[in-house]
């Protein structure tokens, strides 16, 4: 099992996917300051790793506070709460890690030093609860997957975006252990290639066997019939099941609806946002043009092209057939999760 996002010795420590496939190496942050830039920089990425994340992130912001009055320790936790929100807006497991550990600090009283244990524990608990939501969902979907032929996925989803075996992709890996025919076509997943560097990484390491495909090759595998279902994370799901995911996954829906296909979500609990109704409340984060503009030692885009880089789309509800989540197979068109 990877062990993405950790507790060490006083410090997060990750595993840093910017580095991911070529280097695997690890950081041990223990400046909050650093954790805000590592998340903002994609080091530690996907919507519940990011919830790890952000419940350790908070205790790392606490670390430095323990001297202080129980009062001043809250309202550092609350500073800390609101930082971490800010840097990644659509992934909502983020928020949701962190709001779990301030739960705990708000509910504490006495000294500051005892509060800041309680915090840790509630993390550590944060990210056992993230690794058992990971294997229900991985064997609740597995007999959703085709017994022969391909299934393609897109971004990456597994465990390297969370405590545990992974979403969409925990499903492809628990569906292979009785189907080692079944193959996967993966997402290349512009700009930022987690599905090339990522994915293919985890699928190699499980035996999986996969082809990689640029983002817009999808269409023609799918007119050649060459895939069986298409199943994706998510970053943030509404209350009537609109789903936000990586930029691409709404092209996938629709071409999957084109071709009858059935197209699948997978996500832990913990990415529905029962305060958002629908997805035209979901923020969609927007990155920075340089991921598009200067990838290269050499720019392939003439200086001054104007880019625009939304991270996540929203794929409507209707186009959902189900979506999996530790406690059970929704089926669609239409959801209530309220
Ligand atoms: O920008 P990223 O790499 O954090 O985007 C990740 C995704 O879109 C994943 O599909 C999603 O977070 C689910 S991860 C289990």
């Amino acid at each position: 099992m990877l062990e993405t996002v950790r507790w060490l010795d006083g410090k997060v420590r990750i595993l840093d996917q910017s580095r991911l496939p070529q280097t695997e190496s690890y950081l041990e942050i223990s400046a909050f300051p650093a954790l805000i830039d590592s998340i903002k920089e994609l080091k530690v990425r996907g919507a519940p790793a990011l919830g790890i994340a952000g419940a350790y992130g908070v205790c790392l912001g606490l670390a430095e506070e323990q001297h202080r009055s129980i009062a001043d320790f809250k309202l550092s936790a609350t500073e800390a709460v609101t930082q971490l929100c800010a840097t990644r807006p659509t992934a909502v497991n983020l928020g949701t890690g962190a709001k779990h550990v301030l739960k705990t600090v708000l509910e504490s009283e006495g000294k500051s030093s005892d509060a800041f244990c309680k915090a840790l524990k509630s993390a550590d608990d944060f990210l056992e609860d993230d690794l058992s939501r990971c294997a229900a969902i991985s064997k609740l979907g597995a007999p959703l997957m085709p017994s022969d032929g391909s299934v393609l996925t897109h971004c990456n989803t597994g465990g390297l975006a969370t405590g545990g075996i992974g979403t969409a992709l925990g499903v492809i890996i628990e569906a292979h252990k009785n189907n080692p025919r079944l193959h996967v076509y993966v997402d290349e997943t512009r700009p930022l290639l987690q599905g090339a560097r990522l994915t293919t990484w985890e699928l190699a390491r499980a035996g999986v066997k996969h082809t990689l495909i640029t983002d817009s090759a999808a269409g023609h595998v799918m007119a050649a019939k060459k895939v069986k279902c298409v199943i994706v994370g998510a970053d943030r799901i509404a209350a009537n099941g609109d789903t936000a995911n990586k930029v691409g996954t709404y092209g996938l829906a629709v071409l999957c609806e084109k071709h009858r296909i059935p197209f699948y979500v997978a996500a832990p609990f913990t990415t529905v946002d029962l305060g958002t109704s629908c997805g035209e409340e979901i923020i969609i984060e927007e990155r920075s043009m340089s991921e598009l503009s200067d990838r290269f030692s050499t720019s392939p885009v003439p200086i001054g092209t104007e880019v625009y880089n939304p991270a996540f789309d929203v794929t409507p509800a209707s186009l959902i057939t189900a979506i999996i989540t530790e406690r059970g197979i929704s089926k669609g068109p239409t959801f209530n999760f309220a």
